[in-house]
């Protein structure tokens, strides 16, 4: 390559990697494997290298990828803090030859005989955990490696991080150690989400029409950004940690200070193994790339560190990388096989998704026979044909995608195929939503595809849970006894009678599961409404936030954009659905014949009188600590586990711990007791039928 296309080149990689890191980290869906993002990265640390002057410092080869929530508009930022220590990266490779070159460089450098610590690759989302005399203190996202977004809440809803580390059997304090633990480490490792929490949160996703994580790692990172703490808990997160620093930490080996980790009640992985030399580091990856596809979570390769603390820092670190260890990474499966079709389907929203039809081929240890191509634009990117040999990898996904296509073995009677223009079903002409590379039938009303899969998503177990599935929809949409969802209120024995195969006991059950359908809560019933975008959770913010459905029908998309995990697309999506007048028909008629349409537990907001203060509580009150929580928030209060310069009073129960109330004495912070704080927030204001 000469030089002037050199710089275009590297200008080309340069664009392709930054973005393919904001997809990554930042919006935990990526667009690239990760092959292909490390070959692209390695292709341009060699033409940087060939030619340094066309090297400059923001280059993506000196910087590590960032997941810092970047989008103030949305409101959703976490509050950063920097690093103690940078949270680098690691080198990575998929080339053992690289692995005993890396040993080799090691042994160079160290001169002397030392061990390797090798260890399982968990394929998640970075983090580094403080802990202070014994607590956790904070936990921060890499971030981009200096700074980090502070996730200590959600991350104490991860079941198997200690808040309080645990004094091992056996530990006898002297005058110096008290406790077994420094007075302050850091401990860094990896929040994952093992397959099975991964399958079902993604099973829940594709059920309330919300797009799939694409893998474990994203899931994770995604789940660690929520901003309702809550859900995270709900999410069967997991962490393992892997990498302790602090000052003067008092051990020789990385494995000394992981077991003394362990022995703290921190989740430090048993799959590790001290090797001595390359061949046994070689066999401890060739056992885990198999032994891996059997462990219930992700890993994408294998770690292998120097394992002696001092060799450590005499190797020390690159601007990006320590010299210390290396990544080396497994590719991910994939099969060969031929594409025989391509089948376009609509769904509930009107979207309209290829799917590939392929000769059945085993990969991963299951049989795949259907593919997703994702939208048309993709289809065009693979440049696929009908006929061609196409790569499939699972990587996680529940949905094996096609990533690429065996040019050589094209045949000259390929056919190119062609996206429809017009919806399979109805015939209406597709429109295009430029933003999401989707085609979509925009005859909501009259495309019998979407007309049934909204009424069988109204009908759906999380929605209004009646006993009745897809057939039952389809018998009465083809006899037209149901169009909207409205109509299931109006069906009375004698039309159901008409069904082919229905008798009396089957009709008065389905009647009497509809009737019971109207004591379903409304944000079930909001749900139900099928509004784009509009999943459960987003549902039950926004029931909660607004209280009723009249309150939600008038509200502007900047009100709509006050709600918690509420975006523009969200806010536009309801305020459009509000907006149509054949919607505001089914929602009276729903009304009319008794559907819940408004929260009985009150909106979520009591008051203001706590608005921009945090509060720390502490011992036990006449409500549950749960309650006293929910209470503050409901007053416009922030509720915090510690007392710090920002606490605004400490709520003090029966037994409040007496470390809060020494430390809330020391920096001058009110102490209030149950009663002064009832009457600071009016008890008597609230309402009826309220929550509290
Ligand atoms: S050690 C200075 N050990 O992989 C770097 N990292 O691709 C210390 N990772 O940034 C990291 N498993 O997020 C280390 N056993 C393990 C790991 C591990 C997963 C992650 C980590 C790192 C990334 C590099």
């Amino acid at each position: 390559m000469d030089r002037e296309h050199a710089y275009v080149r590297i200008q080309e990689l340069r664009e392709i990697i930054t973005e393919a890191n904001r997809r990554y980290y930042v919006e935990s869906a990526p667009t690239m494997s990760d092959y292909d993002f490390d070959m692209a990265l390695k292709e341009l640390e060699a033409l940087e290298k060939e030619y340094p002057e066309f090297v400059t410092p923001d280059s993506p080869t000196h910087k590590v990828g960032s997941d810092l929530s970047a989008s103030k508009s949305s409101g959703k930022e976490f509050e950063q803090f920097p690093h103690r220590y940078p949270m680098l990266s690691l080198g990575n490779t998929y080339d053992l030859g690289e692995v005993e070159a890396f040993a080799e460089r090691a042994a160079k450098g160290i001169g002397n005989a030392f061990t390797y610590s090798c260890e399982l690759k968990f394929d998640g989302t970075a983090i580094c955990l403080t802990y202070r005399d014994g607590k956790l203190f904070r936990a921060l996202t890499r971030g981009d490696g200096t700074v980090g977004d502070e996730v200590t809440r959600n991350v104490k809803n991860i079941s198997n991080i200690p808040q309080q580390l645990s004094i091992p059997a056996g530990f006898v304090p002297t005058q110096d150690h008290r406790h077994p633990w420094p007075e302050e480490f850091e401990i860094r490792g990896e929040i994952y989400m093992p397959w099975a929490a991964f399958d079902r949160l993604n099973e829940e996703r594709v059920k309330d029409e919300e797009q799939p994580f694409a893998n474990p790692r994203n899931a994770a990172s995604g789940s660690l950004k929520l901003t309702d703490s809550r859900m995270v808990a709900k999410r069967g997160l997991e962490c393992t940690l892997y990498h302790m620093l602090g000052e003067n930490l008092p051990f020789q080996t990385h494995d000394q200070a992981l077991e003394a980790a362990r022995s703290w009640g921190l989740p430090v992985s048993d799959k590790r193994r001290i090797c001595r030399n390359t061949e046994e580091i070689e066999e401890f990856i060739n056992y885990w790339d198999t032994e891996r596809k059997t462990l219930p979570f992700a890993t994408d390769g294998i770690v292998i560190k120097v394992n002696e603390l001092p060799y450590q820092a005499e190797l020390g670190y690159t601007a990006k990388f320590p010299r210390w260890a290396v990544a080396y990474k497994f590719k991910a499966e994939q099969a060969l096989t031929r594409l025989i079709s391509i089948d376009y389907q609509v769904g509930r929203t009107g979207a309209v998704t290829p799917v590939a039809n392929l000769e059945p081929v085993q990969l991963s240890g299951t049989v795949v026979k259907r593919a997703s191509l994702h939208n048309a634009d993709q289809m065009q990117l693979l440049d696929i044909h009908v006929g061609d040999y196409v790569y499939v990898e699972k990587g996680g996904e529940i949905i094996p995608k096609i990533t690429g296509v065996e040019l050589s073995q094209r045949a000259s009677d390929v056919i190119l195929p062609l996206f429809p223009d017009v919806c399979p079903d109805c015939r209406t002409p597709l429109v295009k939503d430029e933003q999401e590379a989707k085609s979509f039938c925009p005859n909501q009303t009259g495309c019998p595809t979407q007309i049934k899969g909204r009424l069988v998503h109204f009908l759906s177990r999380k929605a209004m849970n009646v006993i009745a599935g897809d057939a039952t929809v389809e018998q009465l949409f083809n006899k037209a006894l149901v169009w909207n969802v409205a109509d299931f209120y109006e069906l009375t024995k004698d039309h159901l009678l008409t069904l082919e195969g229905w008798k009396n006991r089957l009709a008065e059950r389905f009647l009497k599961s509809i009737e019971d359908s109207k004591k379903v809560t409304f944000d079930h019933v909001l749900y139900a409404l099928g509004i784009r975008y509009v999943g459960e959770a987003t549902a039950r913010s926004v029931a909660r936030h607004f209280g009723n459905v009249d309150a939600i029908a008038a509200a502007t998309v900047e009100e709509l954009l006050q709600v918690e995990d509420v975006g523009d697309v969200i806010a536009e999506s309801i305020h459009d659905f509000f907006a149509d007048e054949a919607n505001l028909e089914v929602v009276r008629r729903l009304k009319e014949v008794g559907l819940q349409m408004e929260m009985t537990e009150g909106p979520q907001k009591v008051s203001d009188a706590l608005a921009g203060k945090t509060v720390v509580i502490s011992g036990n009150f006449s409500i549950s600590r749960e309650e006293m929580k929910a209470m503050i928030v409901a007053h416009g209060g922030k509720n915090s586990g510690s007392v710090s310069g920002k606490t605004a009073f400490l709520l003090a129960g029966e037994k409040a711990g007496p470390e809060k109330l020494k430390k809330a004495e020391s920096l001058g912070i009110r102490v209030m007791t149950e009663d002064e704080f009832m009457e600071m927030v009016g008890d008597s204001h609230v309402n009826e039928g309220t929550l509290f």
